[in-house]
């Protein structure tokens, strides 16, 4: 954010670039440009400049490197888990799906494109808050289970959700896990252990690396079936000519997130509070998602009579950045799918504004963005 008035609250939509980030990459780019899996000195370089970086990632989430698989990104993580597990063929086939309707557009994409082939979806039960109920899975469960896909915390509402748990029932029921942890990642302490995950999904953009480059933990084993075939990079398990200098910006981004996160979680959750009590204190406002099980830096909060879009449009031209829901559908006035599936009414689900933190916000940036929503909402009430 170049802009020293500009207060950046939209977080979950993408990080700004880290300074560190961007210079290992220009290093990268100027001197890690060969091609990694050539066998020359400068190929050497460039594979060593990527495996430092596969270290890194796995450091992050307590993983192995060779467990790690580089992606173009969260999406295609996800497609590449989701489709991957389900047609790994290392289990019986079992041709049930088991997710929630809370997922991002990425996780519902390849979902929906494995009933085309004829697996069959169910869905958990959301509570009002996001909430999804344990029981609930265990009854949804059945013997032609083959995959779970949940993410850690959601997109949309920041919620957070008891993966250990709900992982440790479905593989008891014989079903692979996946987990989405794209929002998780560098926001909260990660151990692929503890979670008992079979997969887990990441971006680099969200903590500060490089659009256009993500990764799959496979846990050691498991082979899901690549999506993108030819070439014989990563082991097999995604073809293409590896994208060496975003590579080397995500794993410098994880490097960096592991430092001090209990620190930075304390003081982005402490910003968070801070900004939702004065959101709060605005008449006609109320608040979206699990208050008590969420991720530090998010607080979904709608405005009665303010439409969403209005609030963001009118913050914007004050120079603070927020999102109606899911940065991937805006410029769409449809209400966001999320805040339907906790049962709002389409009107009240076009009001909700997302706020999301990370490191570079202050007390100061906080106060201020709250005194202009204040502003912003009783302009876009009085207009309306
Ligand atoms: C939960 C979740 N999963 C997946 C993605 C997709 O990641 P990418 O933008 O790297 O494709 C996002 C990004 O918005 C996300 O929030």
């Amino acid at each position: 954010v170049s802009d020293p008035t500009a207060i950046y609250l939209d977080h979950n939509a993408t990080a700004p670039l880290l300074p560190e980030v961007l210079d290992v990459m220009a290093r990268a780019l100027a001197q890690a440009w060969a091609n990694p899996s050539s066998i020359h000195g400068p190929g050497r370089k460039a594979r060593s400049a990527v495996e430092t970086a596969r270290a890194q990632v796995a450091g992050l989430i307590g993983g192995d490197a060779d467990e790690i698989v580089f992606t173009s990104g969260g999406t295609e993580s996800n497609h590449l888990a989701i489709r991957g597990l389900a047609r790994s063929g290392q289990r019986p086939r079992r041709p049930g799906l088991l997710s929630s309707p809370l997922e991002h557009p990425s996780v519902l994409g390849a979902l929906q494109s494995l009933t085309e082939e004829g697996f069959a979806q169910r869905w958990l039960e959301v509570e009002a808050s996001g909430r999804l109920a344990v029981q609930d899975l265990e009854a949804r469960l059945g013997s032609d289970t083959g995959l779970v896909s949940l993410a850690l915390v959601n997109h949309e509402l920041g919620n957070l959700y008891p993966i250990a748990d709900l992982a440790r029932r479905a593989r008891a029921a014989g079903a692979l896990v996946h987990c989405d942890a794209v929002q998780a990642l560098g926001r909260l302490p990660l151990d692929v252990a503890a979670l008992g995950v079979d997969a887990l999904s990441m971006s680099a953009h969200k903590i500060g690396g490089p659009k256009g480059v993500g990764a799959v933990w496979v846990k050691r084993g498991i082979e899901p079936a690549s999506q993108l075939t030819g070439g014989h990079q990563e082991h097999e398990r995604r073809a293409g000519t590896e994208n060496v200098p975003g590579i080397v910006g995500f794993g410098e981004a994880c490097k960096l997130a592991g430092r001090g996160l209990a620190d930075r979680i304390e003081r982005i959750a402490r910003l968070r509070d801070r900004l939702e009590e004065k959101l709060l204190a605005i008449p006609g406002s109320r608040l979206h998602g699990d208050a008590a099980g969420r991720a530090p830096g998010v607080s979904n909060v709608g405005f009665s009579g303010a439409p969403g879009q209005l609030v963001t449009i009118g913050l914007d031209l004050e120079g603070v950045a927020v999102a109606t829901g899911a940065a991937c559908s805006s410029g769409t006035v449809a209400p966001s799918p999320v805040l339907l599936a906790l049962g709002l009414a389409p009107d009240e689900a076009r009001e909700a504004v997302r706020f999301s933190l990370g490191p570079g916000n202050d007390e100061q940036q906080i106060d201020r963005a709250a005194a202009l929503v204040e502003a912003v909402v009783a302009r876009v009430r009085a207009a309306a």
